[in-house]
């Protein structure tokens, strides 16, 4: 097994930016918090793991995570729990994914104590940056990207793995209305759209932008071969409730997976509700919808936790949904799930990741 020092160099902030941030407006990734973690990987050993105050960073313009892609990420979140202590939810899930997307992209997996102390020790140090408001949480991004300085194709042989935080409110304050991908593709089987590697956002900007244009704010991304059966919708897995069944699109290697997706799995299970992972096509909902039977429709996400749909816009058509107020199934998770997070009520998977006792 590979030893590495969690022996972390610390330098702190002289003071901190803590006054400039609007708590009652916080956004997503407007407000930065003090530090950020920086280590790096050279000949397969992680080494210099330090905390440094939040800054600029200098690289070669010829560093090839720029023009080749091999850079990966994550998000997660920490919450204040009514003691006002600490805790993240399901961290080494995230742990599990990253390593998974760094094997799937050529890039040194990092070893979990690393991972985790990186993270604990960024999060105790700017704990003042987790937001006590109910709903609000401090976003935690783990990211790793190739540095050799080297114009050509090749895996690079040096990484940088960095952890930034910030506080932010959902991503989505209103339900999102969605536009079924006719034209683009985001993933396909065999390729890399299980990896949270940041080529699979590049390349749905643009559609996106098109997309907003139309009047949509997000696109469900569809099978690459016949647009006919539901991936996911940007930063988000999506559920449909037909008639009294949780429905999602299963695993296939093109879809997150996404640790939202697999906790309202778990909640619903717990509960006796009818869940299926399967292919879901748009002529299934499309008919559910003609037949009154597509009673919710939305995205899970740590950043956008339940986020509810509005609208699906398919061809020329338009796919209302009932109004959020009457959504029950969905209502129901993303209060549970938030209770869970945060600690109003008991945590029977073990999900909560105490960081303070
Ligand atoms: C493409 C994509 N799908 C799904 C998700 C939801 O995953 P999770 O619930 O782990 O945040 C995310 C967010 O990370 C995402 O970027």
């Amino acid at each position: 097994m590979v030893t590495v020092s969690t022996e972390f160099k610390i330098e702190k902030i002289k003071s901190s930016k803590i006054e400039i941030v609007d708590w009652d407006n916080i956004g997503f990734g407007r407000f930065y918090s003090d530090h950020m973690f920086m280590a790096d990987c050279e000949n397969g050993k992680w080494k210099n793991g330090q905390i440094l105050p939040f800054q600029n960073l200098e690289f070669s313009p010829a560093m090839s995570s720029i023009h080749y892609g091999q850079s990966i990420f994550e998000g997660m979140k920490a919450f204040l729990n009514p003691q006002g202590k600490a805790q993240l939810f399901r961290p080494e899930k995230n742990l599990e994914r990253f390593n998974k997307s760094a094997l799937r992209m050529g890039m040194p997996e990092v070893p979990h104590d690393f991972f985790m102390k990186s993270i604990e020790t960024l999060v105790d140090l700017d704990k003042a940056w987790i937001p006590r408001k109910r709903g609000s949480a401090l976003y935690i991004r783990p990211f790793m990207f190739a540095t050799d300085r080297f114009i050509g194709v090749k895996p690079s042989e040096n990484f940088r793995f960095m952890v930034i935080t910030c506080p932010v409110d959902a991503y989505y304050s209103e339900p999102v209305k969605v536009f079924v991908a006719d034209k683009y593709v985001r993933a396909f089987e065999g390729g890399v759209g299980e990896a949270k590697a940041a080529g699979n956002y590049a390349a749905t900007m643009m559609p996106v932008v098109e997309a907003k244009k139309n009047g949509f704010d997000q696109i469900l991304w569809m099978d690459p071969v016949q647009f006919k059966y539901a991936q996911e919708i940007g930063t988000m897995n999506v559920f449909f409730i037909i008639d009294g069944t949780a429905i999602t699109p299963r695993l296939n290697g093109a879809i997150l997976e996404g640790i939202t997706r697999d906790s309202i799995l778990q909640v619903l299970k717990d509960k006796g509700f009818p869940c299926e992972e399967r292919d879901i096509s748009i002529d299934e909902l499309v008919d559910a919808h003609k037949n009154g039977k597509l009673q919710d429709a939305f995205g899970s996400g740590t950043a956008a936790t339940i986020s509810h749909i509005s609208c699906l816009g398919y061809k020329d058509m338009i796919l209302d949904l009932p109004d959020v107020e009457s959504r029950n199934v969905s209502n129901m998770i993303k209060k549970e799930l938030g209770d869970i997070k945060t600690g109003y009520i008991e945590d029977k998977h073990n999900w909560v990741y105490p960081l303070e006792r």
